[in-house]
């Protein structure tokens, strides 16, 4: 007789994961070196540093390229998902998924970037894994560009400050839509497009040093990725009958520390300057307000005639985002307590409680997220990665009881419902890491997301034996009610 508030028919429900971070077998069947076999687990160093973590100099450039193992490179081995896919999709069907967010490793299609002709076998690796996915119920969502783009483009040409990487991303783009349009048509452009401003080299190839105006570069960077993904976005839909394809946008909501004008203007611009990504993607146009920004920072956008037509022309067909905290900002926060985030750090919010990287738990700024976009876009949107990571630790029946992790998402999921509730067209969740990964900002195995938990440690140690946590019932009774218990 428990009564159940329901989500909307037809919701998909499901889970999310990235190809740098599960494929591994980053030198088999011809892929080439990516961004992400760069990545090291730095040990030693603070989780909350997600600065240090984040940044990759010449150095360890050079070293990675001349490095012929994967040992300190997790990304490299990932949850060997290239050859255990089989195995997981029978277990993602078991809990009920109706969608799994995938992405293509632009490096397995086109190992250096440039080549005239794609890689047959890497495009026969995606083949196989659609048809696994179909042949269990599971609808692909694939993102084109998730932190993987092939490292020489990097070196040869600047990674994403050069025009010429617009047309080369373009003819991958158009591969994989001609090679798998019977197969996919949900279709993402850039995973948070926006984060090129917060990690310059994952997102748009740029190594700082070689520079000189790092963040002029990584703003006309960020135009060729507009631009790339405006062509995206035109393809798709001319070579991929009955395609959808979205924008993705690291939700980073803001709540000024006080009620203080000053910082209530603070917060009210990190917020503004959150949406100008989706202002560009789905309005199709430069907002007015980052001239003034441009301008203070001398930044100068060169554009090609005809990219503001494309861009108007061309845009994405709904947003999906990625949520998993919020931040306060002050106008003056010095002394005050800080906390990180998602690549992001703050002013510590006291009316939140915090994972173990710091990151501030906050359900209700989903909610308030949700009002917002929805407001300002009046486009469905989808939630494609929410989750929290934490140290599981297995007991001595070998359950893993992962309670904390159950009400992280039960609270975000309440609060969607109540979002819902206000008007919001929300049409999906994929929750990020539904089985355990190597970690996008530290590279660690054991900051752990998943609803299964996989056998590997920081080192690479371990089996990869798959176990499910109690989230992974909870989940499959969720997708079953397509609801909570009220
Ligand atoms: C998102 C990324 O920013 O956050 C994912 O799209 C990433 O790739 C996720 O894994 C969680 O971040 P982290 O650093 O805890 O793995």
């Amino acid at each position: 007789s428990n009564q159940i508030r329901k989500f909307p028919e037809g919701f998909l429900w499901g889970g999310a994961i990235a190809a740098n971070q599960v494929e591994g077998a980053w030198n088999v069947d011809g892929k080439g070196l990516s961004t992400a076999d760069v990545a090291i687990f730095k040990k030693g160093v603070s989780k909350a540093d997600y600065k240090k973590h984040n940044k990759v100099d010449e150095e360890q450039i050079q070293k990675a390229m001349s490095t012929e193992t994967a040992e300190d490179y997790p990304k490299r081995r990932g949850i060997d998902f290239y050859h255990r896919y089989p195995e997981d999709m029978a277990v993602f069907k078991e809990m009920g998924l109706k969608t799994l967010r995938v992405s293509i490793a632009w490096t397995r299609i086109f190992p250096n970037g440039d080549e005239e002709q794609p890689n047959e076998a890497g495009l026969a690796f995606y083949d196989r894994l659609f048809d696994e996915m179909h042949k269990n119920g599971i609808e692909p969502i694939v993102t084109l560009s998730h932190y993987e783009m092939p490292l020489y483009l990097v070196n040869q040409y600047g990674g994403w400050s050069n025009r010429i990487v617009v047309d080369l991303f373009v003819k991958f783009s158009k591969v994989v839509f001609t090679r798998y349009k019977d197969k996919v048509k949900y279709w993402l452009t850039f995973n948070e497009i926006d984060s090129i401003v917060r990690h310059p080299f994952t997102s748009g190839g740029i190594v700082p040093e070689r520079f000189e105006n790092v963040e002029q570069t990584v703003y006309q960077a960020l135009h060729h990725q507009f631009i790339a993904s405006a062509l995206a976005v035109k393809y798709c839909h001319e070579l991929v009958p009955g395609s959808k394809i979205g924008c993705m946008l690291t939700k980073l909501m803001t709540y000024p520390h006080s009620c203080n004008p000053k910082d209530v203007l603070k917060a009210s611009k990190n917020n503004q300057f959150n949406h100008f990504f989706t202002d560009v993607q789905v309005r199709g146009e430069y907002p007015r307000f980052i001239n003034r920004l441009f301008k203070e920072k001398g930044i100068q956008i060169e554009k090609q005639v005809g990219d503001d037509e494309l861009l108007k022309a061309h845009t994405a067909d709904f947003i999906s985002f990625s949520y998993y905290m919020s931040l306060v900002a002050s106008e003056n926060s010095e002394g005050m307590e800080k906390v990180s985030g998602n690549t992001i750090g703050g002013v510590k919010n006291p009316y939140l409680e915090t994972n173990e990287w710091g990151w501030q738990i906050d359900p209700i700024g989903l909610r308030i997220s949700l009002n917002e976009l929805y407001d300002r876009y009046q486009v469905p949107l989808f939630i494609v990665e929410n989750g929290m990571g934490a140290y599981d630790k297995i007991e001595e029946d070998g359950s893993i009881q992962d309670d904390y992790r159950i009400s992280y998402h039960e609270q975000h999921l309440e609060q969607m419902l109540e979002a819902i509730e206000d008007g919001v067209k929300l049409v999906g969740y994929t929750s990020w890491g539904i089985i355990d990964l190597i970690s996008y900002s530290s590279s660690e195995m054991e900051k752990r997301y998943g609803f299964i938990y996989v056998d590997q440690d920081n080192d690479g140690n371990g089996t990869l034996e798959r176990k499910p946590k109690k989230s992974f019932y909870w989940y499959k009774e969720v997708i079953e009610n397509n609801g909570l218990l009220a």
